[in-house]
């Protein structure tokens, strides 16, 4: 049984151990705390997945820009990490599910992605050049990857610009 919830501040310490696992180094649980920081961070869309209320699991969406003829914000899906005992469970895909339901119900428009094709396009996550969107670094298409949400209009063109909390990790 997994439990989705959002975090609570006693649960700050184990999220950074779960993410530090997950990645084998520190820089996603360093970038965690740095968007919490900014203003950046929205509290009810960083969730942790419990198994035996143990936090196995952590995905944190934050708001990033959209540089076009005007600026609008999209949320920016990073980092998601499961814990490596308890990969391949299903635990990351019931993370992602239960973000883009609250993303929905926050109206946002859409969501961002750099990773691994394979794992998201199941979301319904395509390459972002379909919606004309362009990566802000020197990255394969089928990486940097858009999901258009209810909300999503054709105005939501251009280039993404991450915050300064991404530059600091
Ligand atoms: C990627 C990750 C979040 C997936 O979480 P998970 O709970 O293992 O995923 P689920 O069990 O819900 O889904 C399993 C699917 O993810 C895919 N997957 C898992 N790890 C993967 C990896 N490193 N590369 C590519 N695909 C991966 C599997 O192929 C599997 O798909 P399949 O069933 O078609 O084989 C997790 O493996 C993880 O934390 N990895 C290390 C950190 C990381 O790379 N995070 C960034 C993701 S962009």
């Amino acid at each position: 049984m997994i439990n989705i919830r959002c975090e609570t501040l006693p649960d700050y310490t184990v999220i950074a151990e779960v993410n530090t696992l997950a990645f084998g180094q520190e820089n996603e649980a360093k970038l965690v705390d740095e968007i919490r920081g900014s203003d950046r961070y929205i509290p009810e869309l960083s969730l942790v997945a419990e198994v035996e209320n143990v936090i196995v699991g952590h995905i944190l969406f934050s708001y990033i820009d959209l540089v076009g003829e005007e600026t609008l914000q999209l949320l920016g899906l990073a980092p998601l990490a499961v814990h490596p005992q308890f990969q391949r469970q299903g635990i990351g895909n019931a993370l992602i599910k239960a973000g883009l339901e609250i993303a929905e119900v926050k109206k946002e428009a859409i969501v961002i992605v750099l990773g691994h094709p394979h794992f998201y396009t199941r979301f319904g996550f395509q390459s972002s050049v379909v919606y004309e969107i362009e990566s802000p670094f020197p990255v394969p298409e089928d990486v940097f990857m858009v999901k258009p949400l209810q909300s999503y209009q054709k105005r939501y063109k251009g280039k993404v610009v991450y915050p300064p909390a991404f530059h600091e990790v």
